[in-house]
């Protein structure tokens, strides 16, 4: 796979540079506010990766090569996959960022990658140093490509590496995620439109389909 994610990243614009120095670092991760003081809490050229990492104690958040090769390092920014190496933290100011430490234990893509047992394709994990990054470009995948297919999973997910070689298992990874939060999709709407008819979840999760189709 190419390292096409982190063509669309520039480098540290002067403004970014000048909050850095200047300023407050205002971040939403996962969920949570921060207000970070540069010179206090961070260092003017500190990366977004170093802040999530060291400031904020989110090591799942991995760095390998630090230059923006390997997509080891990637969270989810206002919605786009970022590799938060070649990111500084002053240019995420105003931003919510995502990272593997902000998804649930049952979110499609954890599940996913953890149980990847499909014949054929191998584990989506072996080391597990590339699935963080991997996990959080997949999330990113996912919110603008619901239910891709493996095309557009390889296509994704060019920008990130994985040494142990692991790729058949995480694509195949990722399409079922897709695919799993379709059927739960599905099954809330089917229970949804229970609760408005009283029929029994079964049956309206069938008109539900039905309906759709
Ligand atoms: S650690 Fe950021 S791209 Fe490799
Ligand atoms: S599982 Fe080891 S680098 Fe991907």
């Amino acid at each position: 796979m190419s390292a096409s994610l982190a063509a669309g990243l520039a480098p540290p614009s002067e403004s970014a540079t000048a909050r850095a120095v200047h300023g407050v670092t205002r971040l939403c991760v996962n969920g949570h506010d921060h207000e970070l003081v540069a010179g206090r809490d961070y260092a003017p050229g500190d990366s977004l990766a170093t802040v999530l990492r060291e400031r904020l104690g989110l090591t799942g958040v991995k760095v390998a090569c630090d230059q923006g090769a390997c997509g080891a390092c990637t969270v989810v920014l206002d919605g786009r996959p970022v590799l938060s190496c070649m990111t500084l933290a002053a240019e995420a100011d105003g931003c919510s960022v995502l990272t593997v430490e902000g998804l649930g234990e049952d979110d499609p893509l954890i599940v996913a990658f953890a149980t990847q047992a499909q014949p054929g394709h191998g584990t989506a994990l072996q080391c597990g140093f590339c699935t963080p990054g991997m996990v959080m470009t997949a999330k990113a995948l996912l919110l603008r490509t619901p239910r891709p297919t493996r095309e557009q999973v390889v296509e994704g997910m060019a920008g990130n590496i994985c040494r142990c070689g692991c790729y058949p298992g995480i694509v195949e990874a990722v399409v079922r995620a897709g695919q799993m939060a379709g059927e739960r999709a599905g099954e809330q709407a089917g229970r949804s439109a229970g609760e408005r008819t009283g029929e029994p979840a079964g049956d309206a999760a069938s008109a539900a389909s039905g309906a759709e189709g």
